[in-house]
C-alpha cells in the first residue's frame, strides 16, 4: 500500500535569529513556528509524521507533544543529514514523503494537497515547491535549462552571480518517492560553501540517474516565506495576522481597524462582536457573541461569554460571564471569575476572586483573594486587604451586602449577606446578617478654630 509521510526539519539552532530560544520555537501570532507547520500537516491526510529535532530537542518535543514521532539529529550537519535521521522510521515505507522546514510557518494544507496532486500527475520521483521571490536573497535558487526543465537547486552561498539573478526560489517544501529519497541522500556530499549535507543536492542526483523531477510553482510568495532572522519573523507575523483577522471578519466579527488588531492563532470570537483598534487578544482567549472590546484592551488566556463589554482594560487568565462589563483602565489578574451582569468600573483591580451576579464595583478598588456574592454594592476606593506580609488571606462578602466607600476589609474576614459597612471603615471583625459596622474615629467640630489657624484662605 502506498503511504503518505511527512518529515518536518526542526533541528537547527537558528544562528541568524541571535536568540536564546531555538528558531522553530519562536512564535508567530502566539504559536511556535513549528507548531504552525505541524497544524497544517495534520490537516493533510498522513500516515506518519516525523519531526527531526536537535537543538532544543526537549523544548520542541514539549511544544509538539505526541502529535508527531521524533528523530534526533545530534549534530547539525545540514538539511540532507537531518532527513537521513528519519530513515530508521520511514525506510520501509512505499509511497510519498513530504518534507517541510519548521521555519516556514505560513504554508497551508491546501498548498500541500496541490503539491501532492501535481507530483502524482507528473509521475515524478521528486517535486519541488517553488515560488517567485521579489527579493530572493538567502534562498536556494531553482536552476532550469533552456526549455524550462529543472536541473538543480543552488544555495545562495554556492550560487554564481548569474544564478543569483534567478528569482524562482526553493521554498524548502518537496515531495519525494520515499525509497528514492533515502537512496539518493546517501550519495550527497558536504563539498560546498557551508560544508553541509544539503537536501537540495538530491534533486541533481535524481536527475542524473534519469528520474523525473518536477517543480510546482505556487502563486503566493508570501505563503512560502522562510524565517531565518527577526526581520522575516516580523514579516511572517504580519502576514499571519492579516490572515487570522480576515478569517474572523468573514466569520462575522467586526474589526474596526484590522491593521492594528493583534489576534493570536488560537483565539475564538463569536459573531457580531466588535473589536476596536489597538486590541491585543492572546493565547487561548475565547470571546462570545455581541461583545464589545474597546480600544487598547489586552486579553490573555481568558474566556468571555456573550454580551460582555471591555473598555481599555487588561484581562489575564480570567472569565467574565454574560452581560458583565469592565473598564476603563481596569485589570483582571489571574483567576478572577466575574459573574453575569457584574459591573466593574474605572481603575478596579481584581485578583483570584469570584464576583456574583449583578454586583457593582464602580471605582478605584482592589479585590484580592475574595468571594463576593450577588447584588453587592462596593463603594469607591475599597481595599480588600489580603496580605499580612507573610500570607494571603480570604475575604467573603455575602449577597446584597453594602461596602461603603474608602473602607478597608482586613482578611481573613466574613461579611455576611444583607450586612452594611459604613464608609471609611477599617473592618477587622466579621459581620453577621443584618449588622451594620462602622469603624472610624468620631468627628469632632471645634467652633471658631479656623481663626486660630495660620491659613487665611485663597483670595
Ligand atoms: C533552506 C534550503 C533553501 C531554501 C530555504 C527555504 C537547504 C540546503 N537549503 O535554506 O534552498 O530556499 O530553506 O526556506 O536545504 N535543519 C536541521 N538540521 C540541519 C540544518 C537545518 O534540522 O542540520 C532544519 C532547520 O531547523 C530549519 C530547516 O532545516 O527548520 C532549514 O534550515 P535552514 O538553515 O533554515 O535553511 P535555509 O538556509 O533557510
Ligand atoms: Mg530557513
Amino acid at each position: 500500500m502506498n503511504t503518505r509521510n511527512t518529515i518536518i526539519l526542526a533541528a537547527g539552532k537558528g544562528t541568524r535569529m541571535k536568540s536564546k530560544l531555538y528558531k522553530v520555537l519562536h512564535q508567530v501570532c502566539g504559536k511556535a513556528m513549528v507548531d504552525h507547520v505541524l497544524t497544517q500537516v495534520e490537516k493533510t491526510q498522513m500516515d506518519q509524521i516525523v519531526t527531526v529535532v536537535g537543538y532544543g530537542a526537549d523544548d520542541v518535543k514539549a511544544t509538539l507533544g505526541d502529535r508527531t514521532a521524533y528523530a534526533l539529529q545530534a549534530k547539525q550537519m545540514g538539511t540532507g543529514h537531518a532527513v537521513l535521521q528519519a530513515e530508521p522510521l520511514l525506510k520501509d515505507e512505499v509511497g510519498t514523503t513530504l518534507i517541510v522546514s519548521g521555519d516556514t510557518p505560513l504554508f497551508t494544507a491546501q498548498t500541500f494537497e496541490d503539491l501532492f496532486a501535481y507530483h502524482e500527475a507528473k509521475h515524478a520521483a521528486a517535486t519541488i515547491l517553488t515560488s517567485v521571490a521579489p527579493d530572493p536573497t538567502g534562498y536556494g535558487r531553482i536552476v532550469r535549462n533552456n526549455i524550462g526543465i529543472v536541473e538543480k537547486i543552488v544555495e545562495q552561498k554556492d550560487a554564481s552571480s548569474e544564478e543569483q539573478e534567478i528569482h524562482e526560489i526553493n521554498t524548502g517544501v518537496y515531495v519525494f518517492d520515499n525509497q528514492k529519497l533515502f537512496a539518493a541522500l546517501h550519495q550527497t556530499s558536504n563539498d560546498n560553501a557551508q560544508g553541509e549535507y544539503y537536501l537540495t543536492d538530491v534533486i541533481e542526483i535524481l536527475k542524473q540517474q534519469g528520474d523525473i523531477v518536477a517543480a510546482y510553482q505556487m502563486a503566493d510568495f508570501d505563503e512560502s516565506m522562510g524565517v531565518n532572522d527577526r526581520v522575516a519573523l516580523a514579516n511572517a507575523t504580519k502576514i499571519m495576522r492579516n490572515r487570522i483577522n480576515r478569517q474572523h471578519m468573514r466569520d462575522g466579527v467586526t474589526l474596526i481597524d484590522p491593521d492594528t488588531t493583534y489576534i493570536d492563532a488560537g483565539v475564538k470570537i463569536g459573531s457580531d462582536t466588535i473589536i476596536e483598534g489597538g486590541v491585543v487578544l492572546k493565547g487561548s482567549t475565547v470571546i462570545g457573541e455581541d461583545c464589545y472590546i474597546g480600544a487598547h484592551s489586552e486579553i490573555r488566556n481568558s474566556t468571555l461569554a456573550d454580551h460582555v463589554t471591555v473598555t481599555s482594560s487588561l484581562l489575564e487568565e480570567s472569565t467574565m460571564a454574560s452581560g458583565s462589563d469592565i473598564g476603563p483602565n481596569s485589570h483582571l489578574r489571574p483567576e478572577s471569575h466575574i459573574g453575569p451582569k457584574v459591573h466593574l468600573g474605572n481603575f478596579v483591580e481584581v485578583k483570584k476572586a469570584t464576583i456574583g451576579e449583578g454586583t457593582k464595583v464602580g471605582h478605584l478598588t482592589y479585590v484580592g483573594n475574595a468571594k463576593l456574592g450577588k447584588h453587592i454594592n462596593i463603594g469607591c476606593g475599597v481595599i480588600f486587604v489580603n496580605y499580612d506580609g507573610l500570607h494571603k488571606h480570604e475575604t467573603v462578602v455575602g449577597d446584597d451586602a453594602f461596602i461603603g466607600s474608602n473602607s478597608n476589609l482586613i482578611a481573613p474576614l466574613n461579611v455576611a449577606d444583607h450586612s452594611f459597612v459604613a464608609a471609611g471603615s477599617t473592618i477587622t471583625d466579621d459581620l453577621k446578617q443584618y449588622d451594620m459596622a462602622i469603624a472610624r474615629q468620631r468627628q469632632t467640630n471645634k467652633p471658631n478654630y479656623y481663626q486660630k489657624l495660620p491659613y487665611r484662605g485663597e483670595d
